[in-house]
C-alpha cells in the first residue's frame, strides 16, 4: 500500500504512513517556483505506483483542493494504480444533499459520481448528512473522529462536554464515552448560514469548565453563542474541541469568545491540536 497526500491534507496523510508503516509518495505541486501565475493547480506524482493499492488523502476545502483531488486521482490511475481507496477527512457540499428548488444542482451527488470514477472506495469523516453515503455508486463510509476527540478531552480542563444541538448529541455521546467524562446539549435554531439562537435551557454548569463538542466549525457563530449562554449561566471556563474546522470570514475574532479552540488534522490549521490518523488508518485495516 502506498499513500498519496493532497497539499489539503499532507500532515495527516504523513501520520497515516506511519500508523499503517505504508510508502508515502512524494508530489511536487509547482511545476515551477510560485506555480502558475492563474493559481491553476498541478501535481506530479514523484514515485511509481503501478500495481499498488494507493490511498489519497485530501479533503475539499478549499475548493481548489477538489480539482487537486481529481488531478491526483486520474495521475495514480494513468501510472497504473491496481487500486485506489480516496480518505476525504472533510468532504465539503455534503449539505446540498438533495434538489430544494428546481434546476439546483444536487452538489453532493455531483461530487460523489466524479470521484467514483477513478476511486474504488471512499472514507470520509463526520458529513453533514450520512445519507449522501448512498448517492456513491463505489462502497462508502463514513469514520467516527469522536474517539480521537475523547483521547484529547480525557486530559483536558473540561468537566462537561457539551453538544451546541441536538444534531451533535451522537457526536458527544460517543467522545464522552472515551473521555469519561459527563454530556448535555444546548438547543439551537439556525436563523441563517450567520445567525444561530440558543434556546435558553438549565444546565448544572456553575463554576464548571465545559468544553463544547461539534463536528464542524464554519463561522463561530454557533460556539461564540453557545460560550454567552453558558457564561450567563455560570460557566468558568468555555472552550470548544471539534473536527473540522473552516474558520469562515472573520471566525478567528468571534472564537475569542472561547477560552480554546482545538481542532483536528481533518483540515490544517493554527487551531489543530489533534489527529485522526489512528481512526483512518483503522478503517483502512477494515476495508480488506
Ligand atoms: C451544524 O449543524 C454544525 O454541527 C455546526 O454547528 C455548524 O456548521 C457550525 O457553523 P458555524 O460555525 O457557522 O456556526
Amino acid at each position: 500500500m502506498k499513500i498519496v497526500g493532497g497539499s489539503a491534507s499532507l500532515a495527516l496523510a504523513g501520520a497515516m504512513s506511519r500508523e499503517l508503516r505504508a510508502d508515502l509518495v512524494d508530489v511536487a505541486f509547482e511545476r515551477h517556483p510560485g506555480g502558475f501565475p492563474d493559481r491553476e493547480r498541478y501535481v506530479r506524482l514523484l514515485g511509481p505506483v503501478a500495481g499498488d493499492h494507493v490511498v489519497i488523502v485530501q479533503s475539499t476545502f478549499p475548493d481548489p483542493m477538489i480539482v487537486e483531488y481529481f488531478l491526483l486521482a486520474d495521475a495514480i490511475r494513468d501510472a497504473g494504480a491496481r487500486r485506489l481507496t480516496a480518505v476525504i477527512p472533510y468532504f465539503g457540499y455534503g449539505r446540498q444533499d438533495k434538489r430544494f428548488f428546481d434546476g439546483e444542482a444536487v452538489s453532493a451527488k455531483t461530487l460523489a459520481k466524479h470521484i467514483a470514477l477513478d476511486a474504488d472506495e471512499l472514507l470520509t469523516m463526520a458529513v453533514h448528512n450520512p445519507d449522501i453515503l448512498h448517492l456513491f455508486p463505489i462502497r462508502a463510509r463514513e469514520v467516527s473522529g469522536m474517539p480521537a476527540l475523547g483521547r484529547y478531552l480525557k486530559t483536558a480542563d473540561a468537566d462537561l462536554l457539551l453538544a451546541p444541538d441536538a444534531g451533535a448529541i451522537r457526536h458527544v455521546r460517543e467522545a464522552a464515552a472515551v473521555a469519561a467524562k459527563p454530556y448535555d446539549y444546548l438547543e439551537k435554531e439556525r436563523i441563517d448560514s450567520y445567525t444561530v439562537r440558543m434556546t435558553p435551557k438549565k444546565l448544572a454548569v456553575r463554576g464548571k469548565s465545559v468544553a463544547i463538542v461539534d463536528d464542524v466549525i464554519s463561522t463561530g457563530g454557533t460556539l461564540a453563542t453557545a460560550a454567552r449562554e453558558l457564561r450567563a449561566q455560570g460557566a468558568r471556563r468555555v472552550s470548544a474541541v471539534c473536527l473540522h474546522g473552516l474558520f469562515v470570514g472573520a471566525a478567528a475574532e468571534t472564537l475569542k469568545a472561547l477560552e480554546e479552540v482545538v481542532v483536528t488534522d481533518t483540515i490544517p490549521s493554527a487551531y489543530t491540536k489533534i489527529s485522526v490518523a489512528p481512526e483512518f488508518a483503522a478503517a483502512i485495516r477494515a476495508l480488506g
